[in-house]
C-alpha cells in the first residue's frame, strides 16, 4: 500500500515529474530513469508514511461487544440516585478492550427516546462505520439496532460517543472508552482508564435538561459544577512506593477543559490522542480540551511519604481535585522498561515553508435555531462545500480563532500535527485528532489524509457542533483520482 502510495505522490507532487503509467508500481520502477528530487511535500508525505500504516493490520480474531444505549437511573457521586442515558447501564460506558489485529464487532442496540449513532473518536475506521447520520449511516431509530465493524489501524486510547445531538446525549452520560492494546505488553503494575467529565445539576440534583441554551453558545458551551473522573467524586487510587502505572485519561465533558495538575507526582507523558509521542514529555501545563486523551507513565517514588496526593486540575483560576493517589504499603521494585514511543512521528522541518492550502475562520453569528450559529468560514453547518484533500499528500490547514472564545477543532479519520500558533513554528513531538484554540488564535496544521472517504471536521464543545460548527472533509483515494485523470 505504501509504495502505490509513493507511486502517486511523485506523480503528483508540485514539482513537474515525469509521465509514466499509474497503475502498477512495476511499471514506475522499469521506467527509464529521470532524475528528480522529490518535492518538499513529496518528502513531507514519506517522512508520515513511516510513523504509521495506511492499512489495518491482518484480522487475528473477532472480538465481539453487546452495547445498548437506554435510560437508566444510577447511584452517582456519594450515592445520589441520577436518571441518565448509558451504554449497558453505567456512566462512564465499558471500556471496551482489544489487541491490535482484532476486528471488533458491536452489536448495538438504540433503546433511547431519540435517534442516535456511534461515533468511534480517534479510530481510523473504514468510512461506513464513523457513526455520522446522514453522512456515513442513517441514524438509528428507537428500537433499531446496527452492526459496527473494524479492524482498528493503531493501538492506543479511543473513545466512543452518539453524533446524534451530541450536546445532549453525551450530557445525559453516553460514552464509554475503547483501548487497542499493543500486540505487545509493556509490564506496567496497573493500568487505568481515567474519564474526565463535569455535570450541570438543577435545582432537583439531576442533569439540568436545558440543552443548548444561549447561554452554553455564548460562552465555551456547557461547564457542570459537579467533576468526575470515572463517574466518582472522590475516586482514589491506591498505589505502592515503586509501582509503576499507566494511566489513560479522556476528556468526556461537553466544553470544560482540564489542565491536570499532578503535585509531587512527576508523570511523563507517553501518547496523546491515542498516539505515542515521539518521547515521553513533561505533562507541564497539558491542557486536556474536549474529545482529547493523554496517556501517563507514572511511577511512585520509592521513598514518597505515605498518604494522598490530589491530582488537582488548574484549567480555572479555581483548583479543583479531580482524583487522589493514596501512596502506602510495601515498597516494590519499579519496572525499569523503556516507555512505549513513536521515533517515527514526523518531524517535518520543511512543513514551515509551504503555503497554507486551506483556511477555516472560526467565528459566531447571529440567528438560528439556538439564537446563536458557530460558523466555520463564516457559515454553519449544511451551508459548506465538501472541501477535498487528495489521499497521500501533504497538506496545511490553517484554523483561524475570530473569536473571543474557545475551540477544541477536531478532525474525524484522521491524524495531523501542530506546525506553528500565531504563525510561529512549533514542532510537537506527537499527532493529535483535537487541538485547542485559544481566543484569537491561528494554529497551522500539517496532515497526510491516509483514510478516504466522507470526515467531519468539528469543534468538541458540543454545543458550538449542534449550533453549526461543523463541516466536512472528502479525502479522495489516490485510485479514484487516477480514474477521472484518465477520463
Ligand atoms: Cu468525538 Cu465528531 O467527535
Ligand atoms: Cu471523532
Ligand atoms: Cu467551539
Amino acid at each position: 500500500m505504501i509504495v502505490i502510495l509513493c507511486a502517486n505522490l511523485a506523480s503528483l507532487g508540485c514539482e513537474p515529474s515525469p509521465r509514466e503509467p499509474r497503475s502498477s508500481t512495476a511499471k514506475v520502477a522499469h521506467a527509464p530513469e529521470v532524475e528528480t528530487t522529490p518535492s518538499p511535500r513529496a518528502r513531507l508525505a514519506d517522512e508520515l508514511s513511516r510513523a504509521y500504516p495506511s492499512d489495518a493490520p491482518e484480522i487475528a480474531s473477532t472480538r465481539e461487544f453487546d452495547l445498548r444505549a437506554a435510560p437508566t437511573r444510577v447511584q452517582q457521586f456519594d450515592g445520589q440516585v441520577l436518571d441518565v442515558w448509558a451504554y449497558n447501564g453505567t456512566v462512564p460506558g465499558p471500556v471496551l478492550k482489544v489487541k491490535l489485529g482484532e476486528e471488533v464487532l458491536v452489536n448495538f442496540r438504540n433503546d433511547l427516546p431519540q435517534p442516535t449513532t456511534i461515533h468511534w473518536h480517534g479510530v481510523r475506521v473504514p468510512n461506513a462505520m464513523d457513526g455520522v447520520p446522514g453522512v456515513t449511516q442513517d441514524p438509528i431509530p428507537p428500537g433499531g439496532t446496527f452492526t459496527y465493524r473494524f479492524v482498528p489501524k493503531d493501538a492506543g486510547t479511543f473513545w466512543f460517543h452518539p453524533h446524534v445531538r451530541g450536546a445532549e446525549q453525551v450530557e445525559r452520560g453516553l460514552y464509554g472508552v475503547l483501548v487497542v492494546e499493543d500486540t505487545e505488553a509493556h509490564p506496567y503494575h496497573k493500568e487505568q482508564v481515567w474519564v474526565l467529565d463535569d455535570w450541570r445539576l438543577g435545582a432537583d440534583g439531576q442533569i439540568d435538561p436545558r440543552f443548548v441554551t444561549r447561554h452554553d453558545l455564548a460562552h465555551d458551551g456547557r461547564w457542570g459544577q459537579r467533576i468526575t473522573v470515572n463517574g466518582d467524586a472522590a475516586l482514589e487510587l491506591h498505589a505502592r512506593p515503586g509501582e509503576r502505572i499507566r494511566l489513560r485519561l479522556v476528556n468526556t465533558s461537553n466544553g470544560r477543559v482540564y489542565r491536570p495538575d499532578f503535585g509531587a507526582l512527576k508523570p511523563r507523558v507517553i501518547a496523546i490522542d491515542g498516539m505515542y509521542t515521539a518521547r515521553p514529555l513533561d505533562l507541564n501545563g497539558f491542557e486536556l480540551a474536549p474529545g482529547n486523551r493523554v496517556d501517563l507513565d507514572l511511577t511512585i517514588p520509592t521513598d514518597m511519604v505515605e498518604g494522598g496526593y490530589p491530582i488537582t486540575d488548574r484549567f480555572t483560576r479555581r483548583t479543583i481535585t479531580l482524583a487522589t493517589i493514596r501512596v502506602g504499603g510495601e515498597v516494590v521494585k519499579t519496572p525499569g522498561f523503556e516507555p512505549p514511543s513513536n521515533p517515527n512521528v514526523p518531524r517535518w522541518i520543511e512543513a514551515i515553508e509551504q503555503p497554507v492550502d486551506k483556511e477555516y475562520r472560526l467565528n459566531a453569528r447571529r440567528g438560528g435555531p439556538h439564537g446563536i450559529q458557530w460558523t466555520i468560514n463564516e457559515k454553519p453547518w449544511g451551508e459548506h462545500d465538501v472541501a477535498v484533500f487528495e489521499g497521500g499528500q501533504w497538506v496545511r490547514v490553517r484554523f483561524k480563532n475570530n473569536s473571543g472564545r474557545l475551540h477544541p477543532m477536531h478532525l474525524h479519520g484522521q491524524f495531523f500535527k501542530v506546525i506553528a500558533r500565531d504563525g510561529k513554528p512549533v514542532n510537537e513531538p506527537n499527532f493529535r485528532d483535537t487541538v485547542l484554540l485559544h481566543p484569537r488564535e491561528t494554529i497551522d496544521i500539517g496532515m497526510v489524509p491516509l483514510d478516504w472517504g466522507m470526515w467531519m471536521m468539528h469543534c468538541h464543545i458540543l454545543e458550538h457542533a449542534d449550533s453549526g460548527m461543523m463541516t466536512e472533509i472528502e479525502v479522495r483515494a489516490p485510485e479514484a483520482r487516477g480514474k477521472e485523470e484518465e477520463q
